[in-house]
């Protein structure tokens, strides 16, 4: 029988994921389907509580309901617990159990241009939202301990610190100071939302202390090359767009789903191809 499974959030007309999930459905000869739902915030509980009377079979959440699912679910991750947000949803014995595959999907992507084991290196996270929660716990959950951060509101900072029950050894900076070392740090990982529009030509740091040996992950994947990354670029830095991350996040709940591997790299090929269409 045809399996449902889709996205929520509000906006969502513009979500790259249905094309990502429905092409590997049919490379994989899946008999499902993943639709973009539109939920308001209002609605949510109701969405939920209907989604589990139809028979959605999963599905990932977006901006604005990642925090607010928790309580609407019968069942979530540790990791996800303890990032307090969630963006997969899978439908076990008929109960929604989340979890969250973002960080594990930053992770799994720079992996991939890493090659090496990553376990010592020197980590700089510039923000202290969402997305850089989920980064940091599962860096730290991971064993990579080195990881200092630096936001425009030092106070988020510290808060996403205290709150994270893994064992790290972070120092929190303001954006000026880490400017000054970031020649020193091994990976960059940037996460806060300057360099997405309409903030395309703005930098969230200077770059001006950077070294080529610095690699500089950036998670906007539109545009497809930050201000940021083309700045380090300058410097001769290795440089990584969110694209691998998307990819990764997605491919992670698609094995959730259904248990089979879908091809990232066919996945990778169709998101850049979208956005090269759309890319403001
Ligand atoms: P997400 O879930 O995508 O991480 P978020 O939780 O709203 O989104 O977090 C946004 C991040 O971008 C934060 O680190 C935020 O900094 P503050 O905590 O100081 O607000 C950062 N950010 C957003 N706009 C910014 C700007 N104009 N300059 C610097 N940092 C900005």
């Amino acid at each position: 029988m045809l399996k449902v499974y889709g996205v929520i959030g509000d906006p969502i007309a513009h979500s790259l994921s249905p094309i990502m999930h429905n092409q590997e459905f049919e490379a994989l000869g899946i008999d499902a389907k993943y639709l973009p739902f539109h939920v308001k915030e209002k609605d949510l509980a109701d969405a939920v509580k209907g989604m589990k009377a139809i028979g959605i079979a999963g599905f990932n959440v977006t901006i604005p309901h990642k925090e607010a699912i928790i309580p609407l679910l019968d069942d979530i991750d540790s990791l996800a617990k303890a990032i307090g947000a969630v963006n997969t949803v899978v439908r076990k014995n008929d109960r929604f159990i989340g979890y969250n595959t973002d960080g594990e999907g930053f992770f799994r992507a720079l992996q991939e241009e890493w090659k090496e084991e990553i376990k010592n290196e020197r980590v700089l996270i510039i923000g202290a939202g969402g997305a850089a929660k989920a980064i940091y716990f599962t860096l730290l959950a991971k064993g990579i301990t080195r990881i200092d951060i630096c936001n425009r509101s030092l106070e988020r900072a510290e808060r996403l610190v205290s709150e994270c029950p893994y064992e790290g050894k972070t120092k929190i900076l303001t954006c000026n100071d880490a400017s000054k070392e970031i020649g020193n740090y091994d990976l960059v990982i940037q996460t806060t939302s300057v360099g997405m529009h309409p903030l395309v030509h703005n930098l969230p740091i200077s770059l001006e202390y950077l070294n080529k040996n610095t690699f500089v992950s950036d998670i906007i994947y539109n545009p497809l090359e930050t201000a940021l990354l083309k700045e380090a670029k300058k410097y001769g830095a290795k440089v990584q767009n969110g694209i691998g991350m998307f990819v990764y996040q997605g491919a992670l709940a698609f094995e959730k789903w259904t248990g089979k591997a879908p091809n990232i790299q066919r996945m990778k090929k169709t998101v850049i191809k979208q956005l090269r269409g759309t890319t403001c």
